[in-house]
C-alpha cells in the first residue's frame, strides 16, 4: 500500500516546497533582470495562468488515478502503452536537475555558513566577484557543499511521506514565507528603492519584440513551477480523493508566483537603491546582493537570513526530485525506500560532478561559449522541461478520454472544465511548440 499525505495543508505545502525554490529567488531575479523586469513579469505571469496551472492540474490528476509513481502513473493514463517510457524519461530527467540543481544549493549553503560565520564579509572585502569565482573555481568545494546538502536531502525522503517529506515542509514553508515577506519590507523602506520597484512591476511595453523574452518567460514558468518532470504526478500519487484537484493547484500556483514576486521585491529594490547591476546574470544572488547587504546597516543580519532562504527553499525543491526516482526506485522495483534514497543520492552526485567543476577544472569546457552548468540549465528549463510538458498535454488531452479527464482532474462538465481542457488539448500544446520552433529556427 502506497503512503497518503497525513492533510491537505500537508500535500498543499510540501508541493508549494517543490515549486518554490531557488527557480524563485536566485533565477527569477536573474532572468527577470536580464529581460527588462517588467515586460517578462507579465509575459511570465501570462505563461503560468494559461498553460503553467492547467499542467499543473494535468499531472496532479494522473499522478492520482496511479496511486503511486511516476512510471505507473503513465501506464495507467496511457492505457498500457509504451507511455510508461515517459514516464522513465522523466525520471531521468529529475535526476539530471537534480545533478546541477544541487550544486547551486551547495553555494547557496556554503554562502550561509559564511555569513554566519562572517568569513563572507571578512575574506571577501570589497571584493565579492572574486570571492565568488575563487570559491566556484575550487577543485573540490563546490562538490563538498553539494554532498552536504544532497545528504540532508536523503535524509528527509528516507524518512518517508508523512514523516519526511511532509514534516519538513510544514515547518519550513510558513517560515520562508515570513522570511521572504521580511526582506522585502526591509528592501522597499531604503532610499531609492522605488527605481527597483518600478524595474519589476512597470513594464517597458518595447521590449515586446524580442523574441527571447518569450523562449526565457516560458522555461521560467516550468522550471519555477516545477513542470515537466512529474513531480506533480509523483506527489498526486500520494494524493486522497477528497482533495479537489484545481483549487490545491491553483493555490501552489498563486503561491509559487507571488513568492517571486516577494522575492523580487527583497532583491530589485536593494540593487537599485545602492546602484547595482540588474542584468549581472547568475551572479546577482551572490556576488551583487551580498555587495549590497555589506554597506547597509544590519546587512550582516540580514546575510544570513537571504542565505538560509535561499538554502531551504533549494531543500524542499530537491525533495521533491529526489522522491521521483525513489518512489519509482521502490514501487517498481519493490527495493527499500531508505536503502534506495542513498543509491540515488549517490548516482546524483557522480552525476553532478561536471556542473560542479564546470568553473572550475572544466572550465575549459565550453559549449557555445557557456560552462556546462550553463548549457545544463538553460537546455533543461527552454526545451527539456516545455517538452515534457507538452507530452503531458497529449496524454491528457488527447489520449484519454474526455470524460474520464474531466473527472479524474475533479471538473464536472462546466465551463471550466471546458476551458481547462481547450488549455491542455489546443493552446498549451500550440504555444509551446510554437515557442520551441522559432528558438530553434525552424520558424
Ligand atoms: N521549482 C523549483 C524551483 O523553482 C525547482 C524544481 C523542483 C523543478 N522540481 C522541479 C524544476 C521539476 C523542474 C522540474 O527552484
Amino acid at each position: 500500500m502506497v503512503e497518503q499525505w497525513k492533510s491537505r495543508s500537508g500535500f498543499i505545502l510540501a508541493t508549494i516546497g517543490a515549486a518554490v525554490g531557488l527557480g524563485n529567488i536566485w533565477r527569477f531575479a536573474y532572468v527577470a533582470g536580464e529581460n527588462g523586469g517588467g515586460v517578462f513579469l507579465i509575459t511570465y505571469l501570462i505563461f503560468v495562468i494559461l498553460i503553467g496551472l492547467p499542467l499543473v492540474i494535468a499531472e496532479l490528476s494522473i499522478g492520482r488515478r496511479g496511486a503511486s509513481d511516476t512510471v505507473t502513473a503513465f501506464e495507467v493514463a496511457g492505457d498500457g502503452t509504451h507511455w510508461r517510457v515517459v514516464g522513465w524519461i522523466m525520471v531521468g530527467g529529475a535526476l539530471l536537475i537534480l545533478s546541477y540543481y544541487s550544486v547551486i544549493a551547495g553555494w547557496a549553503v556554503r554562502y550561509f555558513v559564511g555569513a554566519l560565520s562572517g568569513d563572507l564579509w571578512q575574506d571577501a572585502g570589497e571584493k565579492y566577484g572574486a570571492y565568488f569565482e575563487g570559491f566556484i573555481a575550487n577543485d573540490f568545494e563546490p562538490l563538498l557543499w553539494q554532498a552536504l546538502i544532497l545528504i540532508v536531502s536523503g535524509v528527509i525522503v528516507a524518512g518517508g511521506i508523512q514523516k519526511g517529506i511532509e514534516r519538513i515542509n510544514l515547518v519550513l514553508m510558513p517560515l520562508l514565507g515570513l522570511i521572504v515577506l521580511g526582506l522585502a519590507v526591509f528592501s522597499l523602506t531604503l532610499p531609492g528603492s522605488g527605481a527597483g520597484v518600478r524595474f519589476l512591476l512597470a513594464p517597458d511595453w518595447s521590449a515586446f519584440g524580442r523574441p527571447s523574452l518569450y523562449l526565457a518567460a516560458l522555461g521560467q514558468a516550468f522550471f519555477s513551477l516545477g513542470l515537466g518532470m512529474a513531480v506533480f504526478v509523483t506527489y498526486g500519487g500520494y494524493l486522497s480523493a477528497s482533495t479537489r484537484i484545481p483549487g490545491a493547484a491553483a493555490t501552489v500556483a498563486a503561491g509559487d508566483t507571488l513568492f517571486a514576486i516577494v522575492a523580487g521585491l527583497a532583491i530589485f529594490p536593494a540593487v537599485f537603491a545602492l546602484g547595482g547591476d540588474p542584468a549581472a546574470g547568475p551572479r546577482l544572488a551572490f556576488v551583487v546582493f551580498p555587495q549590497i547587504l555589506l554597506q547597509l546597516p544590519g546587512g550582516t543580519i540580514i546575510g544570513p537570513v537571504f542565505f538560509f532562504l535561499l538554502s531551504a527553499a533549494a531543500l524542499t525543491s530537491m525533495i521533491s526530485l529526489l522522491e521521483v526516482a525513489v518512489a519509482c526506485a521502490t514501487h517498481r522495483m519493490g527495493l527499500a525506500r531508505n536503502q534506495v534514497a542513498w543509491v540515488i543520492v549517490g548516482i546524483v552526485l557522480v552525476l553532478g560532478v561536471p556542473s560542479a567543476l564546470s568553473y572550475g577544472v572544466l572550465a575549459e569546457v565550453k559549449l557555445l561559449g557557456q560552462p556546462i552548468l550553463d548549457n545544463i540549465d538553460q537546455a533543461v528549463s527552454n526545451f527539456v522541461l516545455p517538452l515534457g510538458g507538452l507530452l503531458v498535454a497529449v496524454l491528457v488531452g488527447w489520449r484519454i478520454e474526455r470524460s474520464r479527464a474531466l473527472a479524474d482532474a475533479d471538473f464536472r462538465d462546466t465551463w471550466l472544465g471546458s476551458t481547462w481542457l481547450w488549455s491542455i488539448r489546443v493552446l498549451a500544446p500550440i504555444t509551446i511548440a510554437v515557442i520551441l520552433l522559432r528558438s530553434l529556427g525552424v520558424m
